[in-house]
């Protein structure tokens, strides 16, 4: 078993991973959660996979658990959902004292994350996740959020979970497009932190424990720096500014966000490129790992849909926009551009 401890003082908590771990899930809750009650969250796809196996397993360990199945998709992670969430828990009878579970990808992270930070102002959170984008990144890090018709993501909370287990065998079920997708998070994560990662996701089948370890090990120890997401951390955000804005011009159903932060990450490049920076051993090192996970290289975009999205962007302030560039492989940088600069490199 690989296991990282995210090093928050007083919020501390542990991260397992290894294969099969959903089978003593109930035991490792035990050790961190003494209550009698769990909110089980989790969506209508995977609570059929895991769900039932895990509530039972909870029962047996002496939990009364009460599940909550909410359909798949981002389409859910709303104030609608939340408020359905927020009353449930009250009509079940929670308390305080007792915690949620959230098994599912990153949608069931973030929704289950928040209203276990705001109920009761404050409730114990385990984290389950079961896409890779949610095991090498969402669960850790303590964000959580709903979205609102205006953008993503955008009434939420810093709330740390009390545990995070990892199952990389729940991997096996999910769909290829999906994995890819986490795939482009990890090589992200290879870019700003940690050039191992690279050499893993390059080999014919890398070792998915490994990889979920290094990317969080790397998570883990810009979110111990930066917990609230006000420097260190910003590096994390490589191909994310223009990710976002690719994500919202295709109505946030037409791309999956990793597939976004691929192009995104592509895109930037060509902007270093212009600001005369030399890339051309990381465009060679990233484009060729894009292609093996099956990633577009580029999105097509107006400048009107770069105009009209980017100003959106949370990194955007006083007209300047904090971008995140690479290099050299496993360093990022921070530059502050003005927009309108950033638009006429984009345009060309
Ligand atoms: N909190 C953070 O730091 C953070 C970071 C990155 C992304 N996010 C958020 O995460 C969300 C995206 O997460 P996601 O990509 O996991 O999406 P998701 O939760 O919608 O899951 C994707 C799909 O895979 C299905 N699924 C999940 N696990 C499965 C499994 N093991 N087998 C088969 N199917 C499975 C789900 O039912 C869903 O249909 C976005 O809302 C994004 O904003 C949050
Ligand atoms: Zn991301």
């Amino acid at each position: 078993m690989e296991q990282i401890t995210v090093a928050l003082g007083a919020r501390s908590y542990g991260v397992k991973i290894a294969r099969n771990l959903l089978e003593s899930a109930a035991e490792e809750i035990r050790q961190v959660c003494p209550c009698e009650k769990l909110a089980l969250v989790s969506d209508e796809t995977v609570f059929p996979l895991y769900g039932q196996d895990l509530a039972k397993r909870l029962e047996t360990a002496g939990y009364a658990v009460s599940v909550y199945s909410l359909p798949p998709g981002e389409r859910i992670k709303n104030l609608v959902t939340l408020d359905a969430r927020y009353r449930w828990l009250a009509g079940e009878g929670f308390t305080r004292a007792d915690a949620v579970v959230a098994l599912g990808g990153g949608v069931v992270g973030d929704l289950a994350g928040f209203a276990a930070a705001t109920m009761f102002r404050g409730m114990s959170l385990i984290q389950i996740p079961t896409t890779l984008i949610a095991q090498l990144d969402s669960s850790v890090g303590g964000k959580t959020a709903v979205d609102l018709p205006e953008g993503k993501n955008l009434v939420g909370a810093f709330y740390q979970p009390s545990l995070v287990l990892i199952d990389p065998d729940c991997l096996n079920t999910l769909p290829r497009r999906q994995f890819s997708s986490g795939a482009a998070e990890a090589v992200k994560m290879g870019f700003v932190a940690n050039p191992s990662l690279l050499t893993e996701l390059e080999k014919a089948e890398p070792d998915w424990e490994k990889v979920i370890a290094a990317a969080l090990g790397a998570k883990a120890a810009l979110v111990t720096r930066d917990e609230r997401d006000t420097g260190a951390r910003h590096v994390l955000n490589f191909g994310h500014t223009l990710g976002h804005v690719y994500e919202a011009a295709g109505g946030y159903d037409r791309w999956l966000h990793g597939e976004a932060v691929a192009a995104g990450m592509m895109k930037m490049l060509a902007v270093e490129e212009q600001q005369g920076l030399q890339v051309d051993a990381v465009r060679k090192r990233l484009m060729t790992l894009l292609q093996q996970y099956d990633l577009p290289l580029s999105i097509p975009c107006t400048a009107e849909q770069y105009r009209r999205y980017l100003p959106l962007d949370k990194k955007c302030h006083d007209s300047l926009v904090t971008l995140v560039q690479v290099t050299e492989d496993g360093h990022a940088r921070l530059t502050d551009l003005p927009l309108s600069t950033l638009m006429t490199y984009l345009e060309t």
